[in-house]
């Protein structure tokens, strides 16, 4: 069939010419929103006297008839056709006869694609966002079961020193937050309207773009025509954000991973969120969590792949902007589910707070307590670090831990040691004395867990 583009050529094109041409595979899914904005241009034409209010009404009752033929499958979209743009103006012509050929009058298919795309990203990052505070709230409330659980604080994966659970999950939820808050951010300048820049230099008509854009739900529009036709920043933008979502979530994965590990034996996932294996019959798999590290690699895959398309092309439109879609697409699609099986996976997780504690109680992770006792007794922390350290290679050779070395020896190292030395080496008090804003200590922690649940309200 001729194309509805057929003009200075015949619009025959070779079918293997079509198919590559051809996006309607992927931009299908943009169908809701490419009739939602026609219907807004068809309004915005009539209010402007370019098409008569009958003619606009015939076409906005024509695009709705559409829209629920779409959704209830009445009417399937033809893969034959070159985009889902030209699908539904087709469709519309079809059925209205030449009521339907006004409908393009003062727009481009450029500008067309542009507003679809920045719709359908605009939803998806509200429910994205929804998606990542479900997350925190999860992470929220485990941190509050665990507030006061003492489990090893890593640095360098060496023992460095005691902290709770609490405080180790609601580091997670500090990060997702700013995700959110980033989110955020990328969908207000998302939020602008390109209709109206038609193929690239804006038209002749009257048109009014800031009611079309109003109409839409846009705060403002793009004022430059050429931008807003050849802007993909904020595709850019989202994966970016998304990528280092994914970088949070593929940390966390991998800390969940080593935890279910028989060498750590800190945290017990649900069965129903690990595997086995269909030859060990002792294993239990976290292969979420490793699935969620793994696709990591795929969105900042997603997001080189649209720089490198975007870097060297002039202005304005070029068909290579197609390529825009199935990436920024793929990176959405894989956050969202990546967030749908995480959230419930970190929900049913439990925490083996024995095996936490007992790890945290060797590998001389309260040394830097007992040098902080002797600098309270009046001692240099330096020299008090020495000492500290003396008294730990002391241990490794004589095979025991601070806790266990009786006063007599301490007081061979420093006079300043007293009985209550063992007290401030205790790991609960470790922990406790760490109320330092944003420390460890129980009340950090919920104070933490207060503060995000009254921003997240
Ligand atoms: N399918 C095209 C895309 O996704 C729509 C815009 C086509 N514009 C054009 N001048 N050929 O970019």
């Amino acid at each position: 069939m001729a194309k509805m583009w057929a003009g200075r050529t015949d619009g025959q094109v070779e079918k293997i010419a079509d198919d590559f041409n051809s996006s309607i595979r992927f931009d299908s899914r943009m169908y809701r929103q490419d009739i939602t904005g026609s219907m807004a241009h068809a309004a915005m034409l009539a209010a402007k006297n370019i098409i008569t209010q009958a003619d606009a009404d015939a076409l906005i009752a024509g695009l709705e008839q559409i829209l629920a033929d779409i959704d209830s499958g009445a009417l399937p979209i033809d893969m034959e056709c070159e985009d889902i743009h030209m699908f539904v103006e087709q469709v519309l012509t079809q059925r209205l006869g030449d009521v339907g050929k006004k409908l393009h009058t003062a727009r481009s298919r450029n500008d067309q694609v542009a507003l679809d795309i920045r719709m359908y990203l605009r939803d998806e990052i509200d429910q994205l966002s929804q998606l990542v505070k479900a997350l925190i709230d999860a992470l929220v409330n485990k941190a509050e079961v665990y507030a006061d659980t003492i489990m090893p604080g890593y640095t360098h994966l060496q023992r460095a020193q005691p902290i709770t659970f609490g405080h180790h999950l609601m580091a997670y939820a500090m990060m997702l937050l700013r995700d959110m808050e980033r989110l955020a951010d990328c969908r207000k300048r998302m939020n602008r309207s390109p209709i109206g820049c038609c193929a690239l230099a804006g038209t002749t008509y009257d048109t009014d773009r800031r009611m079309e854009a109003q109409q839409l739900g846009f705060e403002d529009i793009c004022l430059n025509s050429l931008d807003g036709v050849s802007d993909r920043d904020f595709c850019v933008e989202l994966m970016s954000d998304l990528s280092v979502l994914m970088v949070h979530l593929s940390r966390f994965s991998e800390e969940i991973i080593l935890w279910a590990s028989w060498e750590f034996q800190f945290v017990e996932l649900s069965d129903a969120y690990t595997t086995g294996s269909s030859i060990m019959p002792q294993k239990k798999n976290p292969d979420m969590a490793e699935l969620v590290r793994g696709k990591s690699g795929r969105v900042f895959g997603d997001l080189m792949a649209l720089l490198t398309t975007l870097k060297g092309l002039p202005l304005a439109y070029n068909k290579d902007m197609q390529e825009d879609k199935e990436g920024v697409f793929d990176a959405v699609d894989t956050v969202k589910m990546c967030l749908q099986v995480f959230t419930p996976m970190i929900a049913t997780m439990t925490a083996k707070t024995e095996n936490m504690k007992r790890a945290a109680q060797k590998g001389f992770i309260n040394a830097t307590d007992l040098a902080d006792y002797l600098v309270k007794k009046g001692l240099p922390f330096r020299s008090a670090y020495k000492i500290s350290g003396q008294l730990v290679a002391l241990c490794i050779k004589e095979n025991t831990v601070l806790e266990e070395l009786p006063l007599e020896t301490y007081r061979q190292y420093s006079h300043l040691f007293q009985e209550d030395l063992y007290r401030d080496i205790d790991l609960v008090t470790c922990v406790e004395k760490r109320i330092s804003e944003g420390g460890t200590s129980t009340a950090s922690v919920k104070a933490q867990i207060a503060w995000v649940r009254e921003f997240l309200k």
